[in-house]
């Protein structure tokens, strides 16, 4: 589980759990209103428990076992008082959200799972700027809207190599996994590398692992504000996410060579995409770029990092806006 998330998911709980406390108070005061008798036994209850705790720590008084028989009676008063007035027993009971583990998130020192719903969904929340649409899916994708027939000569068809492309994400998705090789869409605009990188994060993010997506434009401006922001919120806010792009199991980095190149960028780039592989962690790229392109833009060590550890995959087509606009 990633830190950042984990924290969130935690804070969530916290507030259930202050919600809970909230709640118990107003139907404490809701019945002291409507049946008053109820704040008499809830005195004695009270006080009982203060002469217990007395005699666990050795002073005199009645028996513990006198004190009990009473409180089970006070109890069943109480029960019955609700009943009468229409309320459930148990609602002066404390309230759990997760009765599994009493809203502590653990179970038997594992996490509990109310907790790892919670982790969850958090984890789709921060992956939403790329699955807003809700329906980039490996079922969803297309195989129509690319041609048949090949575009230039000794090139596959479109559809052809689409089809590949395809299977190739769909497996890579399901056996994400240490031996997962880096994936590289390269290819024209409106071609689908957005779609699958979105299609393989849904999958990927359900089986459990830590998922983040990010623009390189967006990357570099969390690197940008962590070394250079004076304002210490937003540079702790920074350096928490730099810290979850660098560690994340998967990273999906859309849109490189969109970015405007300085000296700074290239060097962020460089140092956490050899950051990832020199810790084994996966990443997805998607370019316009082709590789001459990549290494003249980003010099010849990043490109030879991408052409030998990363798979690419060549997206074919025409453009799918301007297709779906021709079609209407
Ligand atoms: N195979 C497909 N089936 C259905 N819809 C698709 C398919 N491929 C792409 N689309 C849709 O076409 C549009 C463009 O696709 P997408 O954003 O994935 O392109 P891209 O390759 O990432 O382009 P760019 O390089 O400009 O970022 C999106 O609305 C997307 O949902
Ligand atoms: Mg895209
Ligand atoms: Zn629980």
């Amino acid at each position: 589980m990633e830190g950042r998330l984990l924290a969130r998911a935690r804070a969530r709980q916290e507030a259930l759990r202050a919600d809970n406390r909230l709640e118990e108070a107003r139907r404490r005061a809701e019945i002291a209103a409507a049946i008053p008798e109820i704040n008499d036994i809830e005195i004695r209850l009270r006080r009982h428990m203060t002469e217990l705790v007395g005699l666990a720590l050795g002073e005199k008084g009645r028996g513990a076992d006198a004190l009990e028989e009473e409180n089970l009676a006070l109890q069943a008063k109480r029960a019955a008082l609700l009943r009468a007035h229409g309320y459930p027993e148990d609602y002066l009971a404390p309230i759990c959200t997760c009765p599994l583990c009493r809203d502590t998130g653990w179970r038997d020192e594992r996490i509990c799972e109310c907790l790892t719903a919670l982790y969850k969904q958090e984890q789709t929340r921060e992956l939403a700027p790329l699955l807003r649409h809700g329906d980039e899916t490996f079922d969803a994708f297309r195989l129509d809207y690319y041609s048949p027939e090949p575009q230039r000569e000794g090139q596959r068809a479109p559809r052809d190599q689409m089809r590949t492309v395809l299977a190739v994400c769909r497996a890579w998705a399901e056996s994400f996994g240490e031996s997962s090789p880096n994936l590289l869409f390269t290819g024209a605009p409106g071609l689908g590398k957005t779609f699958l990188s979105a299609a393989i994060a849904r999958v990927v993010a359900e089986g459990g692992a830590g998922v983040a997506y990010d623009t390189v434009t967006g990357l570099l401006g969390a690197f940008e504000r962590e070394k250079f922001s004076r304002d210490s919120d937003e540079q702790n806010e920074a350096a928490s996410r730099v810290r979850q792009l660098m560690s994340c199991d998967l990273l999906i980095l859309d849109d490189l060579g969109t970015e405007m190149p300085t000296v700074f960028t290239q060097s962020a780039l460089y140092t956490l995409l050899d950051g990832r592989l020199r810790a084994g962690k996966k990443t997805i790229i998607s370019t316009n770029l082709g590789y001459e392109a990549i290494a003249e833009r980003y010099g010849a060590a990043l490109a030879s990092r991408l052409r030998g550890e990363y798979e690419w995959l060549e997206f074919l087509g025409r453009d799918i806006r301007a297709l779906r606009k021709e079609r209407g």
